[in-house]
């Protein structure tokens, strides 16, 4: 392994450096396949293993995606974090048209969750159990989920997941919470009181989708998970990106290069932060233009495959963690 790649200087840090993948992408972009394998050394399915893609008729599961990010992480040595067993996106109609009772909802997120544990048991190192149970507010958002189970849906998930792989390292994931506020202190609310019910849960997941007017301060998000360790809990930066107004600019590339600097060294001050991940691999298919038009440019690596200013950003603050000067 080279040695001046994200994957190996983090490794000397010690957290994982990680992307979250586009399995189609994956299977057909040979350049793309290369540069996650050079630089990362941890995946998460950016929709592979989603509801809606692994159950898309009730009983009838297709893991086709989900096992070729698998068999490419055993391939590589990458570690897997397993992305999303209950969340209220990307379910199929046949669940949320379906008009199920509380117990049939039940029977169903617990089979779904057994059977995607259970599969991946020893491949997949950790699971975002659930993803953005909370609002903006900090009170429990209301969803699919909530409505239809009741607030519990929660705990018997990580129960469920917990049962399925003991192993397993279990997380709560959202955004928007990564530093001061209330949806930060709600999300703290909630994976202390899971904790002191002696719920199975192990870290949370702080995603940092930013951009340049809209995010934490570094201090804050280092504050942040001070707190949650001290209650036993890892922290993991999850799904980063910054995005950009099209076509960037060279001080806002250099901005966004400050921005992954400073969320990186806020991860690296922490003991328990123990991975940091950027939501896709290159600017080119990446989830921003489609849902903020006039936005991109959000990630390491340019459209064309070539490292961006941030990129050497992060690795500068590897290389100084990996030599000790953190
Ligand atoms: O399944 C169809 C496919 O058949 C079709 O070829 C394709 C063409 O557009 O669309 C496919 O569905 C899209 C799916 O991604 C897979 O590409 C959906 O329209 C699209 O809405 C979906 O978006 C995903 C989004 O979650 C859904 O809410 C993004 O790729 C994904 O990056 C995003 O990821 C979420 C995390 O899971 C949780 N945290 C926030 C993050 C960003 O929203």
């Amino acid at each position: 392994m080279a040695a001046d790649t994200l994957r190996s200087l983090a490794q000397s840090a010690g957290i994982r450096f990680g992307a979250a993948v586009d399995v189609e992408v994956l299977n057909t972009d040979a350049a793309y396949a290369r540069l996650l394998a050079r630089e990362f050394n941890l995946v998460t399915p950016e929709n592979a293993m989603k509801f809606s893609i692994v159950q898309p008729e009730r009983g009838r599961f297709d893991f086709t995606q989900a096992d070729a990010l698998i068999e490419f992480a055993k391939a590589h040595a990458m570690q897997v974090n397993g992305h999303v067993l209950v969340w209220h996106q990307q379910l199929p109609d046949w669940l949320t048209q379906g008009n199920f009772s509380r117990d049939e909802l039940k029977a169903i997120l617990r089979e779904h969750i057994q059977t995607l544990v259970t599969r991946y048991r020893g491949r997949v190192a950790s699971w975002d159990v659930a993803a953005e149970a909370v609002d903006e507010d900090g009170r429990m958002r209301e969803t699919f989920w909530s409505r239809g189970i009741g607030p519990d849906y929660l705990a018997l998930a990580f129960d469920w997941a917990h049962a399925a792989d003991p192993q397993a390292r279990l997380r709560y994931n959202d955004y928007g919470g990564e530093g001061a506020g209330p949806k930060s202190d709600g999300i703290y609310d909630l994976v202390a009181a899971l904790r002191m019910k002696g719920r199975p849960i192990h870290g949370v997941g702080l995603q940092m989708h930013v951009s340049l007017k809209d995010a934490p301060h570094a201090r804050d998000v280092r504050i942040n998970m001070k707190r949650l360790a001290a209650i036993g809990l890892e922290t993991h930066i999850t799904e980063m990106d910054a995005m950009l107004a099209m076509p960037a600019t060279r001080t806002d590339l250099k901005a966004q290069a400050a921005l992954y600097r400073d969320m990186l060294q806020a991860c690296l001050a922490v003991p328990q932060c123990r991975s940091f991940s950027t939501w896709g691999v290159t600017d080119r298919h990446s989830w921003i233009p489609e849902f903020f038009p006039g936005q991109g440019a959000a990630l390491l690596f340019g459209s064309d495959n070539r490292a961006k200013p941030a990129y050497l950003g992060v690795r500068r603050v590897l290389r100084n963690a990996a030599s000790g000067k953190r």
